[in-house]
């Protein structure tokens, strides 16, 4: 590959943890997407291939065209970009595939103009890419895309990101039951208004994990996994939670919940050997019930977006 070109990894991401809705995320290594993208004299944003999913390959109906156009604009660069993007991550899954799409189209271009751009900038720009899928410029997929790990987003206005340390032992097993749910749909039925009781719940364990994740306290992780407000809600979209849920706890997970937006579930735990535990615990679930699905044990992605 010359200098005008390169080809990159673009991380499968969890958004919310149960917890944190919108504000916390956290990448993953063994699902992801991959992206060429290669300098044209010509101006603007080319997508010409896209394999794997039916997506729109026009440049403002695809979103690392749109979070693409956002850096070009800001670049003051004369020529374009050209990407192709082979999609490994399904759409609607729940773990991040319009952000791996975005933040890769971002980080690649950045690279191949000699990083001008700070990675708070580049999820900014990925952000865009966000507001086309859901129609809300959300940043808890984009920010651990970017920067790895996992990350806070302590503030929208103006937008601040928080890189949070990975215990090295996390592992995260992600079942996806084989129906799409979009993230656009799956914010429609959320009340805007919260209790204070419910607040007081949920600001404890968002302190909670937080804590957890930068003291290795692998049981303070699990006990913090709980969402009383976002996923009482959004579980009944999703076949059989509470018994994915349940079995991967009984299966010595540290705890889960819904990723992103569902209708995938995640759950972490400590070690490999238990994650994989986990994932034939949640699959028992599946088969019994007879829904289709996939599943993926990954340890955490402490780089984001890479060079392949
Ligand atoms: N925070 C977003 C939501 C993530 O839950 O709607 C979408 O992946």
């Amino acid at each position: 590959m010359d200098k005008n070109e390169i080809k990159v990894f673009c991380p499968a991401t969890i958004a919310n943890i149960s917890c944190g809705f919108d504000v916390l995320g956290v990448a993953l290594d063994g699902v992801g997407d991959e992206m060429v993208v290669r300098k044209i004299p010509e101006k603007g944003i080319k997508i010409s291939k896209l394999e794997g999913q039916d997506l729109p390959m026009e440049t403002h109906l695809n979103v690392a065209g749109v979070a693409g156009m956002a850096l070009l604009e800001q670049s003051g660069h004369s020529g374009g970009f050209e990407i192709e993007i082979y999609k490994k991550i399904k759409a609607g899954s729940g773990i991040g595939s319009s952000a791996a799409s975005s933040s890769g189209a971002v980080w690649a271009m950045n690279e191949l103009l000699g990083n001008p751009f700070s990675t708070l900038q580049l999820v900014q720009f990925a952000m865009a890419g966000e507001k086309l899928a859901s129609g809300v410029a959300h940043a808890d997929n984009v920010a651990p895309a970017l920067f790895g790990g996992f990350t806070l987003v302590r503030s929208y206005g103006p937008l601040d990101i928080i890189p949070i340390h990975s215990p090295a032992e996390l592992y995260a097993t992600v079942i996806h039951p084989q129906i799409e749910v979009k993230t656009s749909d799956s914010r429609k039925i959320l009340k805007t208004n919260i209790s204070l009781k419910d607040g007081i719940k949920q600001w404890g364990n968002v302190g909670g994990l937080i804590a957890g994740l930068f003291m290795e306290d692998y049981a303070l992780i699990g006990r913090s996994l709980q969402d009383h407000i976002v996923e009482p809600i959004r579980s009944i979209l999703i076949p059989g939670f509470d018994a994915v849920r349940s079995e991967a706890q009984k299966s010595g997970a540290l705890g889960g919940g819904i990723s992103g937006s569902g209708p995938s579930i995640f759950a972490f735990s400590r070690g490999k050997e238990i994650a994989d535990k986990v994932a034939n615990a949640m699959e028992g679930v599946y088969r019994h019930i007879g829904v289709a699905h996939d599943v993926h044990v990954s340890k955490i992605n402490t780089e984001g977006v890479r060079r392949l």
